[in-house]
């Protein structure tokens, strides 16, 4: 297997270390070789190549079984020209993979719902799926960078457009996602609004009412939405919605496990999948070694599965990391009286011995 390793920046270069540790221990008890092939993205990339997506960063990732990214952006690249800012990486390589379907699973685990900033409660047993469409929408639409218009004033444009092939592709990985979860789908628009909102439910519902009868469909409109996920999280089984709205509810449906530090992600299409924690940078946490990497060693278990085709080495890692958390190992981020502080990397060593 050969695995394109982008660690980026800030945090990123030391949960990607801790993660591969883990995947090498993985890949020894399990029987398959993993290559890598470390390349550049983000402000890194900007700082040695003047862009944030070289060519051999992409072509690698290209020729790759998967991606394994950490995360990019900082405050040193916050004032370079918006068409070569770090997250310009990110979103070129999801453009250039292919990569349309966005997963962001969000699992309250008992180790931390306590950390919720719902009620315990409310918070724990919620296990949903964001199914985030990923290469469409406003992010991808016209954007008119502010200028003066004809009246002098100034303005600034993102266009929203959807066409019917980006919704029913993104609709079937949740349907399909739903029927071996818990058999239903909750689509997130703006149909009350939007048009581009309205054929998304239209689509949405035929293909429901055409090919999968047996999954149970309902619709919100995303401010609803995004009241309901702390209303009652546990109402939620697959949540299929575009990349902007997913954006935001992924963020909110991350707070609600009790820590950010613990959601991986993966994103597929045609190609090679590209799999991330669904956290940033962390420039102000950055090399002192106490992030947490069990997102992006999370990840690595969605790589397993989703990329590598090896299931049980999946189920070990998050065997592993639940074993890890089972016996009192935090990092920083969620240590308390009574638990034994990690580092990073530590982290990462404790994870992958358990797996072995
Ligand atoms: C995410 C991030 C990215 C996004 C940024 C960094 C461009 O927020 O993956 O959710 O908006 O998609
Ligand atoms: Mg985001």
């Amino acid at each position: 297997m050969k695995i394109t390793l982008l660690p980026g920046d800030g945090i990123g270069v030391e949960i990607v270390d801790a993660a591969v540790e883990v995947l090498d221990a993985a890949a020894k008890k399990y029987n398959f070789t993993v290559e890598y092939d470390k390349k550049l993205i983000g402000g890194a990339a900007i700082d040695a190549f003047g862009t944030p997506l070289p060519e051999e960063t992409l072509a690698s990732a290209k020729a790759s079984d998967a991606v394994l990214l950490g995360a990019v952006g900082g405050p040193k690249w916050d004032n370079v020209d918006p068409s070569i800012r770090p997250e310009k990486g990110l979103l070129n390589i999801r453009k250039g993979l292919g990569l349309y379907c966005n997963l962001r699973p969000m699992k309250v685990s008992k180790y931390t719902a306590h950390l919720s900033p719902l009620k315990t409660e409310r918070a724990e047993g919620a296990d949903l799926l964001i199914v985030r469409e990923l290469t469409g929408g406003i992010y991808f639409g016209t954007h008119n960078e502010a200028h003066l218009n004809a009246d002098g004033v100034e303005e600034a444009s993102d266009i929203e457009m959807y066409t019917r092939p980006e919704v029913e592709r993104i609709a079937r990985f949740a349907f399909e996602a739903a029927r071996k979860r818990g058999g239903k789908v909750t689509s997130v628009d703006k149909a009350n609004v939007l048009g581009s909102s309205r054929m998304w439910r239209k689509i949405v519902t035929e293909m429901r009412d055409k090919e999968y009868t047996d999954v149970e469909l309902n619709h919100f409109y995303v401010d609803n939405c995004a009241m309901q996920l702390v209303l009652n999280p546990k109402q939620f089984d697959v949540v299929l919605t575009n990349n902007i709205f997913g954006d935001i509810l992924s963020d909110e449906a991350s707070t609600i496990a009790g820590s950010i530090g613990l959601l991986p992600s993966a994103s597929l299409g045609d190609g090679a999948g590209m799999y991330e924690p669904i956290h940033g940078s962390a420039p102000d946490i950055a090399g002192q070694g106490i992030a947490n990497p069990l997102a992006t060693i999370l990840s690595v278990a969605m790589m397993l599965r989703y990329s590598l085709n090896q299931d049980v080495a999946a189920d070990a890692v998050e065997r592993a990391v639940d074993e890890v958390l089972e016996a009192g190992y935090r990092t920083p981020d969620l240590w308390a009286e009574g638990l034994k502080k990690v580092s990073t990397a530590e982290m990462g060593k404790l994870v992958a011995e358990a797996v072995k």
